[in-house]
C-alpha cells in the first residue's frame, strides 16, 4: 500500500531521479479520484477562482475560499501531500501576515504545505516560515497573482535580464529553506539549468521536461476548460462527454422516456 508522501519524500525523488505528479484539485472528490490514479502531490491552486469560482483572474479570491476548498481535498484524501495556495494579499505585507495566514490555513484545513508566489522579495518571507517550521512551496516565473502587472499570461524569461532574474530567485528560494518551487511557463532550457542548480525539487508547468515533478490544472488534464494555456494537454474530453449526456438526458425528460414506466 502506497505511504502518505512527505516533504522528505519530494527530497528523496529528486535524488532518485524519479519525477512525482502533481494535479490539482478542488473538492474532495476530485482528491479521491486523484489518489486513485496514484497522484503523489494535490495542489488546492487559486486557479481555483478561474476554473471553479467563474472570476476571470485569481485576484479575487479568498483565504476562506481557501480554506473551504483545501479542508475538502484533506478529508477526501489520504496518502498525497497536500498543499494549499496562500490567495492574492495574504501573504505579501509582511512576514506576520504570511505567518499568520499560513497557521490558519494549517490549523484549519489539516494540509501538508503552503504556496506563496514571489521571487527574491519573497525569500525572507520563506525564511521566516520555513525557520518556523512550516513547509513553503515557492511559485516563479508566470506568477497569475502578478498579471495585471504584466498585462498577460505570457511566458516569462524569453530575455537575458528575465531570465537572469528567475534564475537567482530560484538559488534564493532554495536557500531561504522552501521545500519545492514551480517553475510556471519559462523556456525548458530555463527549467534545466534551475533544476540542476538547486537542491530542492523544482514542478514544472509550461517549464519543459527537466524539472522534477510536473503539475497541471485538473480541468485542463480532463479536457474541462473552456480555454487551457498552450502548454496544458487534455488526456480525455470530459466536457463534450459532459454536455453530451446530459443534452441525452435532457431529451429523454422531455420526450418522457426517462424515467420510464416502473422505475
Ligand atoms: O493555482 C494553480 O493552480 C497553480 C498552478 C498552476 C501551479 O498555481
Amino acid at each position: 500500500m502506497k505511504k502518505k508522501v512527505t516533504a522528505a519524500t519530494l527530497v528523496s525523488a529528486k535524488q532518485a531521479n524519479s519525477p512525482l505528479v502533481w494535479l490539482t484539485a478542488y473538492d474532495a472528490g476530485a482528491a479521491r479520484i486523484a489518489e486513485e490514479a496514484g497522484v503523489d502531490v494535490i495542489l488546492v491552486g487559486d486557479s481555483l477562482g478561474m476554473v471553479n469560482l467563474g472570476f476571470d483572474s485569481t485576484l479575487p479570491v479568498t483565504l476562506e475560499h481557501m480554506i473551504l476548498h483545501t479542508s475538502s481535498v484533506v478529508r477526501g484524501c489520504n496518502t498525497p501531500w497536500v498543499v494549499c495556495d496562500l490567495p492574492f494579499g495574504s501573504y505579501q505585507q509582511s512576514k506576520k501576515q504570511a505567518f499568520e495566514t499560513s497557521v490558519s490555513v494549517l490549523q484549519q484545513t489539516g494540509c501538508d504545505a503552503v504556496k506563496i508566489e514571489g521571487g527574491a522579495h519573497m525569500t525572507e518571507t520563506i525564511q521566516f516560515l520555513s525557520d518556523r517550521g512550516i513547509a513553503v512551496v515557492g511559485h516563479i516565473g508566470m506568477t497569475p497573482q502578478s498579471t495585471k502587472k504584466y498585462g498577460n499570461f505570457k511566458q516569462r524569461g524569453a530575455n537575458d535580464t528575465e531570465r537572469e532574474t528567475i534564475f537567482h530567485d530560484a538559488i534564493a528560494i532554495n536557500k531561504a529553506g522552501a521545500v519545492a518551487l514551480v517553475l510556471e511557463h519559462i523556456p525548458a532550457d530555463l527549467s534545466a539549468e534551475i533544476t540542476t542548480n538547486i537542491s530542492i525539487p523544482t514542478v514544472g508547468i509550461g517549464a519543459g521536461p527537466s524539472c522534477d515533478a510536473q503539475v497541471l490544472v485538473w480541468h485542463d488534464l480532463l479536457g474541462l476548460s473552456e480555454k487551457s494555456p498552450p502548454f496544458a494537454k487534455a488526456y480525455i474530453n470530459l466536457r463534450a462527454q459532459a454536455v453530451n449526456a446530459i443534452s441525452q438526458w435532457a431529451s429523454d425528460v422531455r420526450d418522457t422516456t426517462f424515467p420510464g414506466e416502473h422505475q
